[in-house]
């Protein structure tokens, strides 16, 4: 570590905030000191805020029926192979059912943008969801809607909303997206789901194609400012089907580095080890959560499905029950000196409507 970087993680850690040029810097002169330090400092910060606690999310993935074609992913419409499928609104309740009993305070719904989630459709499983579970919460990760979707939703008692940027380049976005997908909605989106008033997440994925250090310092930009609730970021992997099926996955390495620097950015933001982190080294949520992340979400989709939702190649825990997930979790974060809590896992401070 150069004095110059000494200098860099010093002002990080004190004024949780550096200019885009010295993020960049930062991102581009980094060695294995560097990122020992900063990932003991963001450990430090996790503790203060969170403890020892890791809070889980139970994650129900709803559809993988999308009729976007977004470059990277392996549910794109364009890829004839995936096999689609879609749950029954019994099917979703029943997987939230076992979360429940196996200590779940959380359940997330993601899918594809599947146009058969109307309104009308997705409130009414939201609200069944609620009445069945009046102790958790609910996050959506249903992709771009209207302004008056996303109140609607709200209303239904869904409490927070997962949309990563993806990038906040304006450029870069336009070369992972077909050109009928647009920056400007991705973010007018994000802006919308905050004045709702949901907890918000966005976040990108680490290696994508055409990504620099200019880029992920504006990504870092980006989530300084807009203080998201929660934030999610994981390697790129690549899909057999898609576009980029040559291009090379985001390393363990840099996506630990930057849990670590979003931790020090945002002290209190809830930032999960993900699936694609556990997917590229067999450690790799432990090695998350000691850099940092504070979430993990397993998933609790059922066995049945699990390998049709491939957004890309070779994710893990496809085969386990739900059950076998959570003990398998529960036993990774007591390796580290952590445990699961059974909690609904809110961002710090926030008041519950
Ligand atoms: N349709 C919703 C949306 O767009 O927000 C939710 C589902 S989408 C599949 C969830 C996230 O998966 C995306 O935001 C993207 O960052 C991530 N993802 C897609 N393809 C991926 C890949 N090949 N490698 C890693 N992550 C990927
Ligand atoms: Fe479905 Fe990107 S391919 S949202």
């Amino acid at each position: 570590m150069t004095g110059r970087e000494k200098a860099l993680v010093s002002k990080l850690e004190k004024e949780y905030s550096l200019s885009e040029a010295e993020y960049a810097e930062l991102i581009t002169g980094r060695d294995g000191e560097t990122a020992s330090r900063l990932a003991d400092l963001a450990a430090a910060k996790r503790k203060a805020v969170f403890g020892n606690a890791v809070y889980t999310r139970g994650l129900i993935e709803i559809s993988s029926i999308c009729k976007n074609n977004c470059l990277y992913c392996g549910i794109r419409r364009d890829n004839a192979e995936a096999e689609r499928y879609r749950l029954t609104e019994e099917e979703i309740l029943s997987c939230a059912a076992e979360g429940h009993t196996l200590g779940f305070r959380t359940f997330v719904l993601q899918g594809g943008e599947d146009p058969y989630y109307t309104d009308e459709v997705l409130c009414g499983i939201v609200r069944k969801l609620k009445k069945q579970h009046p102790d958790c919460a609910v996050t959506l990760s249903m992709g771009e809607r209207s302004p008056e979707s996303y109140r609607a939703l709200y209303e239904a008692g869904a409490d927070r909303y997962l949309l990563r940027h993806e990038t906040a380049d304006a450029g870069h976005y336009a070369k992972l997206h077909p050109k009928e997908m647009s920056f400007d909605n991705r973010m007018r989106c994000l802006r919308d789901l905050r004045e709702t008033g949901y907890q918000v997440g966005c976040g990108f994925m680490v290696g994508s194609p055409f990504q620099t250090p200019e880029t992920l310092a504006k990504d870092l930009k980006f989530i300084e400012t807009f203080r998201p609730e929660m934030c999610g970021i994981g390697p790129f992997i690549p899909h057999r089907n898609t576009p980029f099926r040559d291009e090379p996955a985001g390393t363990l390495e840099l996506t630990l580095f930057l849990l670590s620097v979003i931790r020090l950015i945002l002290p209190e933001v809830l930032l999960p080890a993900t699936t694609a982190l556990g997917t590229i080294h067999p450690l790799g949520r432990e090695m998350g959560i000691r850099a940092g992340a504070n979430v993990v979400m397993p998933n609790l989709s059922p066995v049945g499905v699990r390998k049709k939702y491939e957004l890309y190649d070779n994710k893990i825990c496809t085969g386990e029950e739900s059950a076998q997930c959570r003990g398998c979790l529960e036993a990774r974060m007591t390796s580290i000196g952590c445990h699961l809590a059974v909690d609904r896992g809110d961002a710090p401070g926030w008041k519950i409507n």
